[in-house]
């Protein structure tokens, strides 16, 4: 199970005057970025990869301690079947040739989702970049691949209903959470979607409950360090309140009997 036990966001008072712990961003874009430019969709996919470097470079510069990127969604396979197959392959190079270049930065690698469904030759790559840099903690890189929010919801429950069923009645919300696929991880402090597009699309629809959103109309390929940079600047002009008022936090009266009094949390 997870390592360590993070505190919900719905419990926690985090400060946004500092850097986001954990970043998640949706990569939009990558086709529209290649039809502007009169290039197949996937020239597009391509230069995303690009865009994905530069942008683990600018966390580790700022201090990110996460950064999750969503790669591949369950509904992805609704896809041609030639864009699928190039996006497997794409991920299948990215690992053989990345892989060693993060370890050697002190990037820890994971992977969230159904990989039942993936190549066994692609499960192969995940198990062995994850294990190789599973001591690393300067940033925690995790790609959600097949991944679908509602289907981590449901694999969690299911999982722990099945260890837990003496408790069926009287779960409460912290019992979920070490089921989910992103146990290592505190829940993503600011999500960042490029591409215009104002919606989850099905991300980490558990763990963004107090998330602070931010939406780019830059393309996925021109997303930069300096992207990176303005979203984290209007996430630090933001006020997280959890539930409380501007006058509790400016007190600091921020204790959990002053926070949010949902009957299940406080079970
Ligand atoms: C995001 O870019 C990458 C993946 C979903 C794999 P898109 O391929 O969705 O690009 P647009 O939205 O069509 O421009
Ligand atoms: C969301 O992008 C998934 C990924 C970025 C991997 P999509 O472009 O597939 O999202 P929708 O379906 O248009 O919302
Ligand atoms: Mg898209």
């Amino acid at each position: 199970m997870s390592e360590r036990r993070f505190a919900s966001s719905t419990r926690e008072v985090l400060d946004s005057a500092t850097v986001p712990r954990h970043i998640a961003i949706i990569m939009d874009g990558n086709g529209r970025w290649a039809r502007k430019r009169l290039l197949p969709r996937v020239a597009g996919h391509k230069r995303g990869v690009d865009a994905v470097r530069a942008t683990i470079r600018a966390c580790i510069e700022s201090g990110v301690r996460y950064l999750t990127l969503f790669a591949f969604s369950s509904e992805n396979w609704r896809r041609p079947q030639d864009e699928v197959s190039f996006l497997m392959q794409l991920f299948v190079r990215a690992l053989e040739e990345e892989v060693a270049k993060l370890h050697e930065n002190g990037i820890r690698f994971r992977v969230i989702g159904e990989l039942s469904r993936f190549d066994p030759g692609l499960v192969d790559l995940i198990i062995r970049a994850e294990s190789m840099t599973a001591d690393n903690d300067r940033l925690t890189l995790t790609v959600a691949a097949n991944y679908g929010g509602r289907w981590d919801i449901l694999q969690a429950l299911q999982r722990m209903i099945a260890e837990n069923p003496e408790k069926i009645g009287g779960f409460a919300e912290d019992d979920l959470a070490p089921y989910l696929a992103m146990n290592f991880a505190p829940e993503p402090d600011l999500f960042i979607r490029t591409g215009g597009e104002q919606r989850i699309s099905n991300f980490l629809l558990w763990q963004l409950a107090y998330t602070e959103l931010y939406f780019t109309e830059l393309l996925w390929p021109e997303f930069d360090g300096a992207a990176l940079d303005q979203a984290i600047e209007s996430y630090r002009r933001r006020e997280r309140r959890f539930g409380r008022t501007s006058e509790q936090l400016a007190t600091g009266s921020q204790s959990e009997a002053a926070s949010v009094g949902s009957s299940s949390q406080n079970a």
